[in-house]
């Protein structure tokens, strides 16, 4: 595809293999450490299929899937999502950016369901990133670009939504704030599946314990971001916002429920929350 012009900034833009480039050459340089490492944790994982069935049926995934318990949570928060935060939009087709959408399974679902989405991310990896979009009969838009330098005009969104991603930011609240830009007047910003706790040191042990296991298995691993998210810092970024903030917890299975059990006992710290936090309307 011939390079398109941005509106906004009149830069020219790459397009490669159906996916839009808007990272440099010395910001991929930059990052790439960091995903080369992320594409070795997510092998052993389990994460990296191949076959398109695997990731058409995304959220959903076999019995036997080595991260079952995991995608059972996220099967769960894509229902919230659906029912509870775009259906109370009341419009159709809604525009939505998927922030750090991986293989892009989300955007798929919502486009199977007559949206218009926008995919981004850092990654173009054909099995764990913008390029296993060739695996959906879907087509949606891509952009290989960084969540925390949106090349994008504002206003344009009816619902942004951080994919089990916001987590990875460095600081969260301004990345979250600067996402907002991208959405309408009354649209919905939504973290959706990223480990929020309710103390700041039981993150920090989650953050050790999690350094001590990669350690073992790929050796010193590299910082990426906060790593989790507090329920402290959500409610202060929707006050500062003038935003009402609404939790829709995910609780998972018997599997989850278990390793939440065990994290408590055996690490001495409160497990983490998953599933929906959305902003949107205008607190009173
Ligand atoms: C845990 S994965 C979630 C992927 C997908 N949303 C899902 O639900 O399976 C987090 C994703 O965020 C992406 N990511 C992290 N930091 C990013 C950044 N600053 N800009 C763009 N993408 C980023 C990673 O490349 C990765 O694909």
């Amino acid at each position: 595809m011939a390079p398109r012009i941005c509106r906004s900034c009149g830069a020219e833009v790459a397009c490669r293999g159906g996916i839009f480039r808007f990272l440099s050459s010395p910001r991929l340089a930059q990052v790439d450490p960091l995903i080369t490492q992320y594409r070795r944790v997510r092998e052993q994982d389990g994460y990296r299929q191949r076959g398109a069935a695997y990731y058409r049926r995304l959220p959903r995934v076999a019995r036997s899937d080595p991260q079952q318990a995991v995608w059972r949570i996220r099967q769960e928060s894509f229902r919230h999502l659906c029912g509870r935060v775009l259906a109370r939009l009341g419009r159709r087709p809604l525009r939505v950016l998927d922030l750090g959408a991986g293989n892009g399974w989300l955007s798929h679902r919502l486009t199977l369901l007559g949206n218009d989405c926008v995919a981004l991310d850092w990654l173009d990896d054909l099995d764990d990133g913008l390029g296993a979009a060739r695996h959906y009969p879907t087509t949606f838009t891509r952009l290989q670009a960084d969540f925390d330098r949106l090349p994008l005009v504002s206003g344009q969104f009816d619902a942004v939504i951080f994919n089990a991603s916001l987590h990875y930011a460095v600081n969260p609240t301004a990345t979250l704030r600067n996402a907002a830009n991208a959405l309408v007047d009354d649209g919905a910003l939504v973290v959706m599946d990223s480990p929020v706790f309710v103390s700041d040191a039981d993150g920090q042990r989650m953050l050790a314990e999690r350094q001590r296991g990669f350690t073992d298995r790929i050796g010193k691993p590299f910082e990426w971001g906060a790593g989790y998210l507090t329920v402290d810092g959500l409610a202060r970024t929707a006050t500062e916002a003038g935003l009402m903030l609404q939790t829709i917890p995910s609780r998972g299975g018997p599997r989850w429920a278990f390793k939440r059990w065990l994290a408590g006992r055996k690490l001495r710290r409160q497990p983490a929350s998953f599933g929906i936090w959305s902003f949107g309307g205008r607190a009173t």
